[in-house]
């Protein structure tokens, strides 16, 4: 890669735990694709994280390549961007292991995924679930990244990860840079159609798109999204959070904004509306399957991108634990 020295560099990772939704796409990998000209990216497929939930080893390497063809195939370089697998550099699980010790318990037990995501999985609450955004906070921090685009449902790892870095750079000096989040506010949180009081989410299949969905599929399930009975087209997230959710699914992947699309369908009753938004995922979906496809037929030349990618970011990842080992006084020779 071009590491141009005055870019400042992108992160990002999206668990590779299942179908990856159309809001995990507009949401983070569309806006990757939108931003990745402006900054040095890495792309991270966590497949540490997966594992605080219980998943089927042979399922998590298959979604493990799978995520890593998706983002290629909907439009990140792995030549000019490094899209890699978390677990193919140690220094992460490394990193976490002295964040741990500078995050408190305390601020950890008010993160309200890991309270969601308890109350979810009783019989399996694991210490990594607890743990889950310091290993997130040491993704970010080996980069020295200074932007994170992700959804709103990320905002608060990236607070903690940002009080991280700054606790430590109290006591140590600069070591990390501290990162921004990137969270824009039309795309940042698509509902789930079944239920749009709720985000779209890989773990309720019901009321989300998969990005591999086939077209039939597409139309069944926005055709069945739940709305509101007052027939009337426009951006009201409190009350119409089903007619709101579907102008910006439509708007993300027509490129129009939500007034063009108010514009576009109003008066003409959600029948229409639903006809068009499914219309628009369709367009935006196919060329990005046909791509990865293509992709996946040829699972040599994946892995093949994937190990130089790795190698690529072990490189960085090295220098910072390396300064990191230094500062908290760990015999290094
Ligand atoms: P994950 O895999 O749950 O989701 C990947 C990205 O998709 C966004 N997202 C959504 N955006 C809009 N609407 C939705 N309904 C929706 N559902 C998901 C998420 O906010 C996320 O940006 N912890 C992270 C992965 C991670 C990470 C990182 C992200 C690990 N290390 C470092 C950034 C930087 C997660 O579980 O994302």
């Amino acid at each position: 890669m071009k590491q141009l020295e005055n870019k400042k560099t992108l992160y990002s990772g999206v668990q590779p735990s299942g179908n990856i939704t159309i809001g995990n796409y507009i949401g983070a990998i569309r806006q990757f694709t939108l931003l990745s000209d402006q900054y040095n990216c890495l792309f991270c497929v966590v497949d540490l994280h997966a594992l605080t939930v219980r998943q089927i080893p042979a399922e998590l390497r298959r979604n493990t390549l799978e995520l890593f063809a998706l983002y290629i195939a909907a439009g990140l370089d792995p030549q000019k961007n490094i899209i890699y697998c978390q677990s193919h550099v140690p220094e992460h699980a490394e990193l976490t292991w002295i964040l741990n010790c500078f995050t408190y318990m305390g601020e950890l037990s008010r993160m309200t995924q890991f309270k969601d995501k308890s109350a979810r999985n009783q019989d399996n609450l694991n210490a990594g679930l607890f743990t889950y955004p310091v290993l997130m906070a040491s993704d970010i921090l080996l980069y020295q990244t200074s932007l994170v685009p992700v959804g709103e449902d990320q905002r608060q790892h990236l607070e903690i990860t940002r009080d991280i870095a700054e606790r430590f750079n109290n006591i140590y000096g600069n070591v990390f840079v501290v990162p921004e989040a990137y969270i824009p506010k039309e795309t940042s949180k698509i509902l789930s159609l079944s239920d749009p009081l709720r985000k779209m989410s890989k773990s309720e299949p019901d009321g989300a798109v998969f990005l591999l969905d086939n077209a039939d599929d597409i139309r069944r399930k926005i055709r069945r999204a739940v709305t509101d009975s007052d027939a009337e087209i426009r951006i009201d997230i409190e009350n119409k959070p089903g007619v709101s959710n579907l102008l910006q699914i439509y708007s993300a992947f027509s490129g129009e904004s939500t007034d063009e699309a108010i514009g576009r369908f109003e008066g003409q009753g959600y029948g229409q509306l639903k006809k068009g938004v499914a219309d628009a995922v369709i367009a935006g979906v196919e060329p990005i399957q046909k791509r990865y496809q293509e992709l996946i037929a040829d699972k040599g030349m994946l892995h093949q991108q994937m190990m130089n990618n790795a190698e690529r970011a072990r490189q960085i990842a090295a220098r910072t634990l390396r300064k990191v080992y230094k500062k908290v006084g760990l015999y290094q020779g």
